[in-house]
């Protein structure tokens, strides 16, 4: 199968060297590309995150949640299987500064406005033959909120999580598909959970 994976937080930058950003270290999403390179698929990953990608994939790196978009957009035709496990920005910086802002004495108000979500547009875009997947970070609701983005985001797979699995080395997920029941993967490596998710979406 050919994956495109989305992996890390983005930045979303104020002026030229501050940016807003979130805790995501990208390890569920590294750790989804090297399985899928162990087990003989094809995988792009897409990311902003510092750790080294796992050898064998095809990197872009990019920052914020506009280059993200771009570079989702030129590889999803191409791709069997869209995971968007990146913790994207929601808003971005109205203006950003070109140089580095100065302090002054008085308040400083940003202007924000909301990013495309990625997410969003791939299921709208999918064909039959592509499956898309989304993550949903919760942290109460977890299974009625993350049913209304597999609805909403006309998803084939939502993978939701707790907020304790941001940068840990170990996660417990929930995973639903659009007519199946909730499975529970209990806690385990992120290798582990990455093993159990590629092997499900070979059965697809
Ligand atoms: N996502 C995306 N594009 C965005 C924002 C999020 O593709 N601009 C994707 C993430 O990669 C993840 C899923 O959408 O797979 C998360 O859903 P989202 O509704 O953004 O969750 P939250 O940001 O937690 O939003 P909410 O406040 O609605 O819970």
């Amino acid at each position: 199968m050919r994956f495109l994976i989305t992996a890390g937080p983005t930045r979303e930058y104020i002026d030229s060297v501050r940016f807003i950003s979130n805790a995501s270290s990208g390890k569920t999403g590294y750790a989804l590309a090297a399985t899928a390179i162990k087990k003989g698929h094809e995988v792009t990953l897409i990311s902003s995150s510092d750790l080294q990608p796992p050898i064998g994939v095809d990197f872009i790196g990019v920052e914020s949640a506009a280059e993200m978009f771009k570079a989702v957009k030129e590889n999803f035709q191409k791709c069997d299987c869209l995971i968007m496990t990146a913790a994207v920005a929601d808003y971005t910086p109205i203006k950003k500064s070109k140089t580095k802002i100065k302090k002054s004495k008085s308040d400083l108000i940003l202007k924000l406005k909301p990013t495309t979500d990625i997410l969003s547009w791939a299921g709208k875009q999918k064909l039959k033959t592509q499956i898309v997947v989304g993550f949903a970070l919760e942290d109460k609701n977890l299974r009625k909120n993350a049913e209304k983005k597999l609805k909403e985001k006309n998803l084939d797979l939502i993978i939701a999580n707790s907020p304790d699995s941001i940068g840990a080395e170990k996660a417990a997920v929930e995973i639903k598909t659009p007519n199946g029941k909730w499975q529970k993967i209990a806690k385990a490596d992120k290798a582990a959970i990455a093993e159990k998710i590629i092997s499900l979406l070979e059965k697809f």
